[in-house]
């Protein structure tokens, strides 16, 4: 009897395996911000962090907005384009199922969010990362139902997982008088509970079966336009900008730790911090026109928050290192994407280890 119910059970799921057309592809699962955000927000109606409006992807298929805070891609894409993975859909995105998911992986990124819960209150809705981990819970759930336990179990230790949060804790958090954190702790304490935290958050993802894992770290936040209105010089905020290297050089540590502590686990740490202080200190060396004012905005009335219809563009995009008051353009998404492949050690992702390559239904508009 025992052994029938067994059977049965084999016989299931390799039939819904079979229904399904699943290889096993190789997919990454993005946990991030408005850097990696795809869409999230723009589906969080009552979200005030969102790339809704023109001219947020102007560069981007068909040029409108697609709920990327940039007017092209993010680094995410093209490191993903770069080592041959899928770009996942947004965890909004009304398009998504299990077979989306299981070609495609999925991206959970939000604007405003961060590590902490409390980051990104003034913008009402977002996801926060434990918010982006009880989500994955819930389609670990689906694709179990859908593929079986043990197929999942190796589709999703197989699968690259990104973590690129942290900026919001600083910018709209720690930096910020009304938040209770800013008040709470200094910049040690608050270093600290952030690694505490993302800690615990990285130990329940490995308990997922998350295996293979990158962290990126922090660019010079104290150079974004935002914090340079800040000073009347105009210049970077190097308070902020020193914030950015302890955390990284904190996270860098904690990723160590986990890997040497986590069975199995592959924890990575890599930030773009140089190459973008690099464009910040001599622009034209690296093919930039400006390093210090957003592309697009609404002249002298500064800081108008996001990029809006009535504001005015640069001439040349692809000159300025900033899209808007807190975002890297597409160029600058590059070079960064391209000093992470670099510093990671990325390879090239070899999907053709089934026997059936699946089709790729990516509802993710491709650019040109
Ligand atoms: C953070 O939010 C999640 C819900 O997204 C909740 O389950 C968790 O308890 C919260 N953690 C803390 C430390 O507040
Ligand atoms: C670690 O990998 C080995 C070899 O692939 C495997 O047998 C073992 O179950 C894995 N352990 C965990 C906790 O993933
Ligand atoms: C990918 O893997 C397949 C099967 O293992 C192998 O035949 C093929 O040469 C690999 N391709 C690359 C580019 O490594």
């Amino acid at each position: 009897m025992k052994l029938t119910v067994a059977m049965t059970v084999v016989l299931t799921t390799v039939l819904s395996g079979l229904i399904h057309g699943y290889d096993c592809k190789i997919v990454q699962f993005i946990f991030g911000d408005s850097l990696s955000d795809n869409g999230n927000n723009n589906r969080l109606t009552k979200s005030f962090a969102q790339a809704a409006l023109p001219w947020y992807g102007i560069d981007y298929g068909s040029g409108m907005p697609n709920g990327r805070f940039t007017n092209g891609r993010t680094v995410s894409d093209i490191i993903g384009d770069k080592i041959g993975l899928p770009r996942p859909p947004a965890f909004l995105d009304p398009s998504l199922s299990e077979d989306v998911i299981l070609a495609n992986g999925v991206n959970f990124a939000s604007g405003g969010g961060g590590i902490l819960n409390e980051t990104g209150g003034l913008f009402i809705q977002r996801f926060s990362m434990y918010k982006q981990i009880e989500l994955f819970r819930g389609v670990q759930t689906l694709i179990r139902g859908s593929i079986g336990d043990k197929e999942a179990d190796k589709f999703f230790q197989e699968a690259k997982y990104v973590v690129a949060l942290g900026s919001n804790d600083f910018i709209n958090n720690y930096l910020m008088p009304v938040y209770a954190d800013s008040w709470t702790y200094n910049d040690d304490t608050f270093i600290g509970y952030l690694m505490e935290t993302l800690g615990e958050q990285l130990t329940v993802l490995h308990g997922m079966g998350v295996r293979e894992l990158m962290v990126f770290g922090l660019g010079p936040m104290g150079c974004i336009p935002l914090q340079r209105v800040l000073s009347t010089s105009g210049g970077c905020q190097e308070k902020t900008n020193t914030l950015a290297l302890s955390f990284n050089k904190a996270t860098a540590k904690l990723m160590d730790d986990l890997s040497a502590k986590l069975p199995n686990a592959s924890y990575k740490f890599g930030d773009a911090y140089d190459v973008v202080n690099n464009i910040i200190t001599n622009p034209s060396k690296y093919g930039f026109d400006n390093a210090d004012s957003p592309c697009c905005s609404f002249g002298r009335i500064r800081p108008a928050l996001t990029c809006i219809p009535a504001s005015r563009l640069c001439k040349d995009r692809s000159k300025y290192l900033f899209w808007d008051e807190y975002h890297p353009s597409d160029h600058a998404n590059e070079m960064i994407a391209d000093e992470l492949i670099r510093k990671l050690g990325f390879k090239t992702v070899n999907q053709t280890n089934g026997d059936s390559p699946s089709p790729t239904s990516a509802p993710a508009p491709s650019d040109d």
